[in-house]
């Protein structure tokens, strides 16, 4: 039996005792027989949760990008390593092997390098998903400067921000982008930022959308006339198993956002370890996450787990409902996708839509779905087993964080049973413990209370840049000895994890503990309903009442309101109990949502409870315009 692979459950049970009885023995075989170290490592852990201080494979060398490059080369350098979909239909995808994303991210890093680009330096990555987009970050890894890939829906000012806090030298971004039938203006945003950034030195510009844009004298440069002058020999910079690899800004829920440091060895071991067990991955596998690469979903599961196991990863530009809200699954038959990795939010919107745009395509040769980033509610999870998995494929409700680096509860296919809305088991190596609000752990099981994880794993963020004490007391300081997820969770009778949402979400009603999730779920499954957000506001009886904002399905938009309202609490009423109903009901077309598809209840909290006088920052939501809508039709 191989560590490496887990087939079936015994195995997992097997696996996950050997993993929590003895972390060193279980990881340290891991890391020897899988990768590629230059020298191996002295301790293979090393750790004191108060300071917190980890580290995992001191002392060991080595390269990532030669884990997810150079070591395939002799057996699989002309297998594809990249698919890229352009955003049109009509554009020709591209099929990069390893030999040329190996030539590639060479030509790449000399580049860096011929701008001055050293080890530990912080270089600024602000791209559509096209090609460069990987190959930078790969190029970055390379010779060991440390990508800060921002998401390339944000705003100038956000930009500026993550650029600045923590100084990036130089930044790579494109002319433009395509975005469904939207090309944006990428350029112009890059030159916004940088009139408060005064630490970059240039910028790296690619051709993308062919537009026209200002390029300042001694600072912006066309990237491919340097990629076509440059050498395609670059050596690896040997990096020790803790220097950073990247940093990436997560927001907190006060303050700046958070750049998280990830570092190299732990976070490669356990990258490609869940990657390889979680979506069951073999070597003729098409697997696609349709994340960006400015999430970690995007760094850990299109670009580092994947490549470190040698997979074919699918790069998509475009959005689910360009042409038609049948493009994903045109892309799955098309490619052929075995693994398909993608968001609830995702789910709920193309769900909504006529199941055409699914029967239409051939999807058989699926064999894992997979889902991430937010609780999956009930009906979305059946509607995603049965019109796209025909019963057929495993789903796995993959939890994790910006923080966790990797996956952390999930289901494995064919080893784990999967439940819907549960995220089931802990992978090897992980230790969650759910405490009470005096921080105490709760033994046994069909117990609820805030996850925390008790025990360091690889891929932990080591810290927040530039700010070691933040790190300690967001984290840390919550509940001794135990990283604080900030997510509440249950665990049923047999063990199984179900995540209930954030903490910071729960609403106390007459003294009752309510998770705004659970009660999202009853209400979603009403027939007419297609979205909905819960949020607490201020009851001079009960403390709290609950306030939901409801998004109904075309064939809910005829219907008279006040019955709807009825119906709706009526479901919750059976659901969860008539605490649980709701006071007020609003409906609405849309809800405020970040880029990267949360629901923004902060700003809803506000509106529920009349205090619209300082929303805060809505300039970076995906549709800063439903707001006003909202505060007009508030009850
Ligand atoms: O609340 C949890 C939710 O997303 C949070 C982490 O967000 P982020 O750092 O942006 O990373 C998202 C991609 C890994 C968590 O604290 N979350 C993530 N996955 C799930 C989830 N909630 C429930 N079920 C999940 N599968």
């Amino acid at each position: 039996m191989s560590n490496y692979h887990i087939k079936n459950l015994e195995e997992y049970f097997q696996v996950y005792r050997k993993s929590v009885q003895n972390p060193e023995n279980f990881w340290g075989e891991i890391a020897e027989e899988n990768f590629l170290w230059r020298k191996t490592w002295d301790k293979v852990l090393e750790y004191d949760l108060s300071k917190p201080e980890v580290s995992w494979f001191k002392g060991a060398k080595l390269n990532i990008t030669e884990n997810c490059i150079d070591r395939h080369l002799f057996s699989r350098g002309e297998k594809t390593a990249i698919i890229f979909e352009p955003n049109d239909p009509s554009e020709k995808a591209q099929h990069i092997t390893y030999n040329e994303l190996h030539e590639r991210v060479c030509k790449f890093a000399n580049v860096l390098k011929n701008q001055g680009v050293k080890k530990g330096d912080r270089v600024c990555i602000y791209l559509p998903m096209i090609p460069e987009l990987a190959v930078s970050v790969l190029a970055c890894a390379r010779i060991g400067a440390i990508h800060s890939v921002v998401f390339a829906g944000f705003s100038a000012s956000a930009l500026a921000t993550r650029i600045n806090d923590c100084d990036c030298k130089i930044v790579i971004s494109s002319d433009g982008s395509f975005r469904g039938s939207k090309s944006i203006d990428l350029k112009g945003i890059v030159d916004e930022a940088l009139k408060s950034c005064d630490g970059v030195s240039s910028v790296l510009v690619a051709k993308r959308t062919n537009t026209e844009v200002q390029m300042k004298e001694g600072c912006d440069v066309w990237l491919q006339p340097l990629l076509d002058e440059a050498s395609s020999n670059c050596p690896a910079e040997m990096m020790d198993a803790e220097d950073p690899l990247f940093i990436l800004y997560t927001s907190g829920s006060t303050g700046k956002p958070k750049g998280m440091v990830h570092t190299t060895a732990g976070y490669m071991v356990y990258s490609a370890y869940t990657f390889k067990n979680v979506f069951q991955y073999r070597e003729a596998d098409v697997y696609w996450c349709t994340a960006d690469i400015g999430w970690i979903t995007g760094h850990s599961y299109i670009v580092y787990g994947p490549l470190a196991n040698g997979a074919t990863t699918v790069m998509f530009e475009g959005v689910p409902s360009y042409p038609n809200h049948g493009r994903f699954w045109e892309i799955v038959e098309k490619h052929k996708i075995t693994q398909f990795y993608t968001a609830p939010t995702a789910i709920r919107a193309l769900a909504k839509e006529k199941i055409d745009f699914v029967e239409k395509h051939d999807l058989s040769s699926l064999k894992v779905l997979g889902t991430v980033g937010e609780p999956i509610n009930e009906e979305a999870w059946h509607w995603y087993n049965d019109a796209i998995g025909h019963q057929k494929c495993p789903i796995v409700d993959t939890w994790w964080q910006t923080e966790t680096g990797g996956i952390m509860i999930s289901p494995i296919p064919y080893a784990t049973p999967a439940i819907p809305t549960f995220a089931t088991l802990p992978l090897p190596g992980i230790q969650p413990a759910l405490m009470d609000e005096n921080g105490k752990e709760l033994e046994g099981n069909q117990v609820s209370g805030r996850l925390c994880i008790k025990f360091p794993w690889p891929a932990m963020a080591r810290t927040i840049w530039g700010n070691h004490e933040r790190y300690r007391e967001t984290y840390f300081s919550t509940f001794e000895n135990s990283y604080f997820t900030g997510d509440g969770a249950l665990r049923n009778s047999t063990g199984f994890y179900r995540i209930t949402g954030r903490v910071d979400d729960v609403i106390i009603v007459s003294g009752h503990n309510l998770g705004t999730a659970p009660i999202e779920d009853a209400i979603n499954e009403h027939p007419a309903v297609a979205e909905s957000a819960i949020v607490g506001f201020p009851h001079e009886v009960k403390g709290n009442a609950l306030y939901g904002y409801v998004i109904l399905k075309e064939s809910g938009e005829s219907r008279n309101q006040d019955n709807l309202r009825k119906e709706i609490n009526q479901m919750i009423s059976d659901r969860i109990g008539p605490i649980a109903k709701l006071d007020k009901i609003q409906f609405t077309s849309g809800l405020p949502k970040t880029r990267s598809g949360k629901i923004m209840r902060r700003i809803l909290r506000k509106i529920a409870s009349k205090d619209i006088k300082d929303l805060g920052d809505t300039s970076t939501l995906l549709n800063p315009e439903v707001v006003q809508e909202i505060i007009d039709n508030a009850l």
